[in-house]
């Protein structure tokens, strides 16, 4: 007879965690939003800034094990949420409720500008991957290094349906599930017993505008036309940059990084993350807190 399964002291210890949170939450206006964010070290001025992006269907606390290591480095990170997430809210009932590429980038470096930020690296995955990949592409002055899962995830939306190998449609189904009304109602009624995170009014429409912006399904913000049409031309990060491909994330099978060597053209190092699913900082913090100084040296290396 086979033994009982019993969890491993790690998986309960994670348990013991998992109520974790970044607090407090602090407000800066951009142009656009009221944006939500946790500031580690919000008073000082002089220490080097990381700006750490969350996924979809996460939030910021998906960092709160990577936060206190880098902080022990000398780090201030800031964790901002997302639009359409948290507490992080529109301005303007008449802003679009985009989530275009565009408009998760230029989130980020408004934000900077907001903070008073001049420079930062910018680490993400999933969603964050995007905001970091587009904010380090457009604005290569502000970022000195980026950490991105899954590479490059910058789309040319003018080929996105053009481009979808077959074999990819078996895991990446979601992607087009959640073009449809059904998808839309199907994510409002599991939001309502969910938890505060997710229970901002525009999360639905959020989070559904961003798959189908990437498809060209659904029209952008025309505030974003111009860098949107940048985008598409699928700019070259320049910056200096470490990527991670977790190897149990279906959804974009593990590479070696050579397939998307194209899109960068400074320093870079990317890693398999060997056991580690799409939410690499919760799964494997010490991970990506070593990929954040790792992109840093990888900067002073090559100033
Ligand atoms: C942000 O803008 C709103 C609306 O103009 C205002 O009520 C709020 O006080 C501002 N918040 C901050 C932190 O400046
Ligand atoms: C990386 O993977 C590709 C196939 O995806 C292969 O052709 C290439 O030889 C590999 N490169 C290295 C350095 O292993």
């Amino acid at each position: 007879m086979p033994a009982p399964y019993r969890a491993p002291a790690t998986l309960l210890w994670r348990g013991a965690l998992a109520f974790h949170t970044l607090t407090p939450i602090r407000f800066v206006n951009t142009s656009t939003l009221s944006i939500a964010y946790y500031d580690s070290a919000p008073r000082d001025s002089a220490a080097p800034v990381a700006i750490l992006v969350h996924g979809f269907p996460y939030s910021i606390d998906t960092y709160v094990d990577v936060v206190p290591k880098l902080s022990a480095k000398g780090y201030r990170l800031i964790v901002p949420y997302l639009r359409g997430h948290g507490t992080t809210s529109f301005l303007s009932p008449s802003t679009p409720r985009s989530a275009e590429q565009a408009a998760l980038g230029k989130d980020i470096v408004d934000l900077m500008d907001a903070l008073s930020t001049d420079k930062a690296i910018f680490a993400g995955f999933d969603w964050g991957s995007v905001a970091v990949n587009v904010a380090a592409a457009l604005g290569p002055d502000r970022c000195t290094g980026m950490v991105a899962a899954n590479s490059c995830l910058i789309q040319n939306r003018q080929t996105a349906w053009a481009t979808a190998p077959s074999p990819s449609l078996a895991t990446r189904w979601f992607l087009y599930v959640l073009l449809t009304p059904q998808a839309y109602s199907a994510l409002a009624m599991e939001l309502d017993a969910a938890v505060p995170a997710f229970r901002y009014p525009d999360y639905v429409d959020i989070a559904t505008n961003f798959y189908k912006n990437r498809l060209l399904y659904a029209p952008g913000d025309p505030a974003y036309a111009e860098l949107a049409g940048d985008l598409d031309l699928l700019p070259v990060i320049r910056v200096p940059s470490v990527t991670l491909d977790p190897d149990q994330a279906p959804v974009f099978p593990a590479t070696n990084g050579s397939s998307t060597a194209q899109h960068f053209s400074g320093p870079r190092v990317h890693h398999i993350v060997q056991g580690c699913g799409e939410n690499i900082p919760l799964q494997s913090p010490q991970v990506f807190a070593e990929a954040v100084l790792e992109v840093a040296a990888l900067g002073r290396r090559h100033n």
